[in-house]
């Protein structure tokens, strides 16, 4: 039976009965989902736009940066699940190129809220083999923030658990772009240029990272929001009514779980 062996730590902090119950409901629909899940056909990489942080705090009457500050705790779980099922490659849509139109309050906040993050998440990354990545215009985000990144890039750079990336002043046309002007670059410089899918592959931020085969969206909006347009072309899609700070383990184990029971023909006819 389960829970039969409490370390003493446990039994000196055991919660109300109300909320044990509601744990065991979790934990079974959890359990059973982990179960049902093919450790074998995994994704190699998820990626995830996590929207609804503002309605989720509209929902409360609080202001939108509780609703970021609790999508920060979800980011916590989604890191967790593909952890636990060994995932190699998570990225998570954290601020776009067209986030800057919010209001700069807003704005800081976010930066201040991923500071933060980077802060109280580096003993996890240390002890879970976590290492940390970042795409997107990095050097138009404020220094404070360039140099947080710097460190936790250094720090978690030997980690070969997980490979976190954070989109953190991404578009993906920015990116399209700045792949042209590299190949442009090169040509200029005299230098021999194939054009071919795998020469832009080769100059995206992505580089060296295999391309998403889930996509998940939250609070239900199916667009693509400028995400990952050229990694993204073969991925599956997986969009949730629920809002990215109520995002659970169990969501994310449900999305692999709906993505194995799909049949992926990268346009051939998928009769193997
Ligand atoms: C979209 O919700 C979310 C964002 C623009 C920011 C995502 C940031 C976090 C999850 C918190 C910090 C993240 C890290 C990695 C530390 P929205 O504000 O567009 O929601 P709405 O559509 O309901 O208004």
């Amino acid at each position: 039976m389960r829970g039969a062996h409490h370390s003493p730590r446990e039994l000196r902090n055991l919660p109300d009965p109300l909320s044990i119950r509601r744990n065991v409901t979790h934990k079974t629909s959890e359990e059973k989902l982990l179960s049902q899940i093919d450790l074998r056909r995994l994704p190699r990489h998820i990626a995830i736009i996590m929207d609804g942080n503002g309605r989720w705090a509209q929902n409360r009457r609080l202001p939108r940066i509780a609703g970021h500050r609790a999508g920060m705790r979800a980011v916590r779980q989604g890191v967790e699940a593909c952890r636990r099922l060994g995932i190699p490659h998570l990225t998570l849509y954290a601020f776009s190129v067209e986030n800057w139109k919010r209001p700069q309050t807003e704005v800081d906040l976010l930066m201040a809220l991923l500071r933060e993050y980077l802060k109280k998440e580096m003993e996890r990354m240390k002890r879970h083999q976590i290492r940390l990545r970042v795409i997107g215009r990095i050097r138009e985000l404020p220094k404070a923030v360039r140099q947080d990144l710097q460190e936790a890039l250094q720090e978690t750079k030997h980690n070969s658990n997980l490979q976190l990336t954070l989109a953190l002043n991404y578009g993906a046309r920015a990116e399209l772009v700045d792949a042209f002007r590299k190949l442009v670059r090169t040509m200029k410089q005299g230098g021999r240029v194939e054009m071919s899918e795998r020469s832009i592959s080769e100059r995206l931020y992505t580089h060296g990272l295999p391309d998403p085969d889930l996509l998940i969206r939250t609070s239900g909006e199916m667009r693509l929001s400028n995400f990952l347009l050229w990694q993204a072309a073969y991925a599956e899609l997986w969009v949730t009514e629920t809002l990215w700070p109520d995002f659970k383990r169990r969501d994310l184990y449900q999305a692999v779980l709906d993505y194995q029971k799909r049949e992926r023909r990268y346009g051939g006819l998928g009769l193997a």
